[in-house]
């Protein structure tokens, strides 16, 4: 199909959602080429999930709070994500979605009038910080503002959390996981303002640098954050906050603000509260040096009764990812009041050449020793825990030596 658009398109569906997105396999001329980069406007079918949580989440939202939701899509490709949201999430009365990109926001102003949400749906064609700045004022605001950019959501982070109500929810997703995984530190600096480390737990540390730059972002205004779901998937991680106005909750918010400390030797980390700690240099269980990440958030990725909500919410749809996102789900439902960073029990298995002992019985084996424990979504391999290494390498080797049968 040609229509207007002077590119190939194509009909898809996500959701309760049909709609025209760029024919991708006429952009791509090897395999390995990324297709929805080489596209007039951006689609990419692999976000499913990811919108499918958007969508769970602002209902989740939404039924938290009894609010007439107004949310926005600063940078919306398509339009997919906000039409979804307008379709699919009950109470929400509506949805601005916005792209700089003139082919782009011509395709989504189609599929809006496509799924007849022309009273729903505003469509513009700016740069998202001007338009998240022109709604900025009292009485403007949303109550849901949906960042999901290419690389880095830092930039849209300040207008973002501005253009808020007291009590709003924010969602940022960050795609740029080389700067916050540590391959480029110094990016991760400039953008984040806290230094990424390359341990086996990265993935939660970029998860931890994404919400303490939105702490400052959000604190200089006066606002704080409470995280209610935060996840890493494929290439991205992807965070959820509610905003609350005031400067004690800016100031409660900076408070779980600090350091993780990790030595690469005997994989033992610590947490280091407050911004300005002198930090511990050598490692009190081996002796060698500590390497630090931050200044990150230290407090809860996840509100547990949040998620077991968001939970029972997918049980009512009829999603394609609904298997996916329920085991998800009860993941990090179980890591919730888990404590900080896991354990990769194959990178220790591999450096201490035993054999990989399952994560059930190395739970069991340290419940049974007095620790908290717990699997984590973002490693099928690791365990979550407070035992410090030297434990998790004593109850690793009896359970792979066999000496505790
Ligand atoms: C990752 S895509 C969005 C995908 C979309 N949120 C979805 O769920 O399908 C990022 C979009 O941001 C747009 N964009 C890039 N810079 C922008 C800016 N400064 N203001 C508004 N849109 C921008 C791009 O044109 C692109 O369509
Ligand atoms: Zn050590």
């Amino acid at each position: 199909m040609l229509l207007s658009f002077g590119f190939p398109t194509e009909k898809t569906h996500e959701g309760n959602a049909t709609f025209l997105v760029p024919k991708l396999s006429a952009f791509v001329k090897e395999p390995w080429e990324y297709a929805p980069s080489k596209a007039p406007v951006f689609y990419n079918p692999a976000m499913e999930l990811n919108r499918d949580l958007a969508v769970l989440a602002l209902q989740t939202y939404q039924k938290l709070t009894e609010y007439d939701v107004v949310a926005c899509e600063p940078l919306a490709g398509c339009g997919v994500r906000g039409i979804r949201l307008a379709k699919e999430v009950h109470g929400i009365d509506k949805v601005v979605i916005n792209d700089i990109n003139h082919e782009a926001a011509s395709l989504a102003k189609f599929n809006v009038e496509f799924n007849a949400l022309n009273d729903k749906i505003l469509v513009e064609n700016e740069d998202a910080n001007l338009l998240l700045s022109r709604y900025a004022a009292p009485r403007r605001r949303f109550n849901y503002v949906d960042i999901d950019p290419f690389g880095s959501p830092a930039p849209y982070m300040d207008s973002a959390v501005r253009a808020l109500r007291n009590n709003g929810l924010i969602a940022l997703t960050a795609t740029d996981m080389a700067p916050l995984c540590g391959v480029h530190p110094k990016a991760c600096i400039r953008k984040y303002g806290g230094k990424p480390l390359r341990s086996e737990y990265c993935h939660e540390l970029a998860t931890r640098l994404l919400l303490g730059c939105l702490v400052m972002q959000a604190a200089k205004h006066d606002i704080g954050i409470n995280p209610m779901l935060s996840y890493s998937q494929y290439n991205y991680v992807r965070t959820y906050a509610s905003i609350a106005y005031g400067a004690k909750s800016a100031d409660s918010s900076v408070q779980s603000l600090g350091f993780v400390l990790h030595c690469f030797s005997c994989f033992h980390r610590e947490n280091q509260e407050g911004l300005t700690p002198s930090l511990r240099q050598l490692c009190p269980e081996c002796g060698k040096k500590l390497h630090a990440a931050g200044p990150l958030w230290l407090g809860s990725l996840w509100n547990g009764d949040f998620c077991i909500k968001m939970r029972d919410e997918v049980s009512n749809r009829d999603l394609r990812n609904k298997t996916k996102i329920k085991h998800l789900l009860s993941l990090i439902i179980e890591e919730a009041n888990a404590p900080i960073t896991y354990y990769a029990i194959d990178k220790m298995c591999d450096k201490f050449n035993l054999p990989v002992p399952s994560l059930s019985r190395i739970i069991s084996g340290l419940n049974a020793s007095g620790f908290q424990a717990s699997r984590t979504h973002f490693n099928f391999k690791a365990v979550r825990t407070q035992a410090p290494a030297s434990v998790m390498r004593e109850t690793i080797t009896r359970l792979a030596t066999g000496s505790d049968l």
